[in-house]
């Protein structure tokens, strides 16, 4: 599709007419940063949205206008925006102080929490992020087994660290992307997550693999699922082979049930790294797991069994105001059905939006399986009834989807009221109402007419 489609379409005009100061905060933007971007997921042709504030499930950009958000912090907002008991515990903390550079009382009540919810977490270390998480994983994994390949799948998202920066968007040859080294490459080995037998092959043909990790719901928490029966039979292989089972539950920790992904398959990864809702809004990660695993970060473990110890550091881990916004939201999660509540809400969305689909003849589909919607824009033109297409039946290379029509859409719907991120998929929180629901159903309507007044539906 030649490039005028965006250019002369009439739903990129209308945003850029609500949306001025934020092109305008976007010129200024592209004089300080690369593309004018803080994060690659935020980009959106023709320019980003500037937020002024939000609350709740909503959100407004710089010119006023509202939005039902489903971009939800990356994933980091199980209760939305500003829960007003996070902000009285983070502002309450912020008084007391932000950093200690010394133990407290906070950090030990949100690790005990980490204990209590997943599965796993025999031990646990905060890291600041996602990514930091992932790299300590694989550094214990090696560590621990003394074998230094990862397996990998491809599109399954760890962060941007050296080990995983190829293989999700593209070099898919397992070659390693610009800036990094080829050593680095070498020790990774990619499978396919919709190919057990290829990735059996994988797991069996080499005797210096030390992790398997995945997001075990499948890549995009869920945009290409994974099924429970892929991820046991990951797990007879690994147990067999003495591979360590990864888990990255970065998103799928305390959103896919309290108690992560491990929690809701019954499957027990030896690691899983966690961040995003673990942190209750504020930046920080974890990794957890094993006992026997974990304490190589153990002073007098390693020294007792004459092992080396690894060494870990990072400024910010465990933070004093992270680890507040931590603790009330892994208490939600704990002592009440935040995790449910945004399933059952996640839900109803994906059938509203599927009864408009229905209503409006468009062979596309809202799909999910927790609490989050993905929309299938079907670019193969496959026969589907909306409410009962099944993505477990496709294959990844199924999901492709046109960025032209992928821009047009997520724009008419921001145009109507609605945010989701850039892969057409959003997250549900416990405080989207059944309103916010109608308000976005309805956004999907109107957007889908916008497209089909131009042709493009
Ligand atoms: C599954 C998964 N793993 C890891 C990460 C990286 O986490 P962070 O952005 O905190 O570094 C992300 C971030 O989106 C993620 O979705």
């Amino acid at each position: 599709m030649p490039d005028s489609t965006l250019t002369n379409s009439r739903i990129v005009a209308a945003y850029r007419e609500k949306t001025r100061k934020s092109a305008a905060l976007a010129k200024q933007a592209g004089e300080i940063y690369p593309s004018g971007l803080t994060h690659d997921s935020r980009r959106l042709d023709p320019y980003c949205l500037y937020a002024d504030r939000a609350q709740g499930s909503r959100k407004w950009d710089v010119d006023g206008n509202e939005y039902v958000d489903y971009f939800g912090g990356h994933g980091a907002l199980l209760l939305g925006h500003n829960h007003p008991d996070i902000v009285k515990a983070v502002q309450a903390q912020a008084a007391r102080g932000t950093h200690y550079g010394s133990g407290h009382e906070l950090e030990i009540r949100w690790g005990r929490l980490v204990q209590k919810l997943i599965p796993c977490a025999e031990l646990v270390r905060f890291t600041s992020s996602g990514t930091e998480a992932n790299l300590m994983a694989f550094r214990l994994a090696r560590a621990f087994t003394g074998k230094n390949k990862v397996v990998r799948f491809h599109g399954h998202f760890h962060g941007w660290q050296d080990h995983v920066a190829f293989g999700v968007t593209d070099h898919f040859d397992g070659t390693p992307s610009t800036g990094v080294v080829p050593g680095i490459a070498d020790e990774i080995l990619l499978a396919p997550a919709d190919d057990i037998e290829e990735t059996r092959r994988i797991l069996t043909s080499h005797d210096d693999i030390a992790a398997v990790i995945l997001e075990p719901t499948g890549s995009g928490f869920g945009q290409v699922p994974v099924s429970k029966e892929f991820v046991a039979e990951l797990r007879r292989i690994t147990e067999k082979r003495g591979i360590l089972l990864i888990f990255d539950e970065v998103v799928a920790g305390f959103r896919a049930s309290k108690g992560g992904a491990q929690a809701h398959f019954g499957i027990m990864p030896d690691i899983a790294s966690l961040a995003k809702i673990l942190a209750g809004g504020l930046p920080g990660g974890a990794v957890c797991g094993r006992r026997d695993i974990l304490e190589l970060l153990d002073f007098d473990v390693t020294a007792a069994k004459g092992k080396e110890k690894i060494g870990h550091q990072g400024t910010f881990n465990a933070n004093p105001l992270s680890a507040a916004a931590g603790v009330v939201m892994l208490e939600a999660v704990d002592t009440t059905d935040a995790t449910g509540k945004a399933i059952a809400q996640a839900k109803k969305l994906r059938a509203k939006v599927n009864r408009v689909f229905e209503e409006e003849k468009v062979a596309w589909s809202a799909y999910g399986q927790f609490s989050e919607i993905h929309f299938f824009t079907n670019l193969s033109n496959m026969a589907l009834k909306p409410s009962s297409f099944d993505p477990f039946k496709l294959k990844r290379k199924d999901f492709k989807a046109d960025k032209i029509m992928v821009t047009r859409f997520r724009l008419g719907l921001m145009v109507n009221g609605m945010d989701i991120n850039g892969k057409l998929a959003g997250k549900v929180s416990a405080v989207h109402s059944d309103e916010d629901l109608d308000a976005s159903a309805e956004a999907v309507r109107k957007s889908v007419h916008m497209l089909k007044n131009e042709g493009a539906l």
